[in-house]
């Protein structure tokens, strides 16, 4: 379904693992395809070469989201390649886990800068040009970590529910102009992000599961690929939770 043809998402993070998925779904539905990235240049061609593939214009974008010049810069010559962007799925992060007693105030503020200080200023600088269009959908990429909490992640957790209580404010405020604020809120899935996860851990992980397994990037970006589409048009500040039962919330 073309539910999106005529769109312009921009996605950071989009070059491999969840935002990958996000993107091709995205493209699948017809939308234009901005690809955010860090530094992994051929990633990121390789993903704009599978976008295209699918019949969508597709560009990467490098930005340390955690830097706003760079944010400033990637937006502008976003605005610039594609007129406009109407979805802006906000999926970069990264961890750096330490228990909160030996953690260095410099891995804190890492975490901070990339997983909830720059998803904000990438929003509010996308908001200026999305706000006129009278129609918008913003998504956060959450997790079950700033739900729940999780030993060794207490900067990560605080990001992951920064922006679920980010999520709920922001919704409210820009509600009446046409656009919609969610997030999406992963349990485990199966990226480079978790491939650094012992199989023991794993394992415990699968236990606590009903599902039985960890997730697929593909099955995260379903879910994302509904809140940006018009089929969702009544739904914002909600959490859509893909973690096989993990948490019931
Ligand atoms: P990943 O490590 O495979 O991909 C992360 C992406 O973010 C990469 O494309 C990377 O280049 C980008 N990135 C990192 N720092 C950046 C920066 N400063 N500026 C711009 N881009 C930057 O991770 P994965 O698993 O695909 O994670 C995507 C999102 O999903 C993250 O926000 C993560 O916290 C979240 N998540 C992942 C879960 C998992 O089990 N894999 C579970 C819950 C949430």
């Amino acid at each position: 379904m073309s539910t999106l043809k005529g769109k312009v998402a921009l996605v950071t993070g989009g070059s491999r693992g969840i935002g990958r998925a996000i993107s091709l779904a995205l493209a699948e539905s017809g939308a234009d395809l901005a690809v955010n990235y860090a530094g992994n240049h051929d990633r990121a061609e390789e993903t704009c070469r599978m976008l295209r593939d699918k019949g969508v214009r597709a560009d990467k974008y490098a930005a340390n989201i955690a830097n706003d010049d760079e944010n400033h810069q990637m937006i502008a010559k976003v605005i610039a390649d594609f007129g406009h962007i109407d979805i802006l799925v906000n999926n970069a992060g990264i961890t750096r886990d330490k228990t909160f007693t030996k953690m260095t105030p410099e891995i804190w503020h890492e975490v901070l800068g990339v997983n909830l200080t720059g998803p904000a200023m990438v929003t509010h600088e996308v908001l200026k040009g999305m706000m006129p269009l009278g129609w918008g959908r913003i998504v956060f990429i959450t997790s079950i970590v700033g739900q729940v909490g999780n030993f060794g992640q207490s900067n990560y957790a605080v990001t992951k529910g920064g922006l679920i209580a980010f999520t709920k404010t922001l919704a409210r405020e820009v509600a009446r102009k046409g656009i919609t604020v969610n997030a999406v809120a992963p349990g485990f899935i199966e990226t480079d992000m978790t491939s650094a996860v012992p199989e023991a851990a794993l394992e415990q992980v699968r236990a606590n599961t009903p599902i039985g397994r960890l997730g697929r990037p593909e099955e995260v970006a379903e879910a994302v690929r509904f809140l940006c589409s018009p089929l969702s048009s009544y739904i914002t500040g909600e959490v859509i939770n893909v973690n096989g039962g993990m948490f019931m919330g």
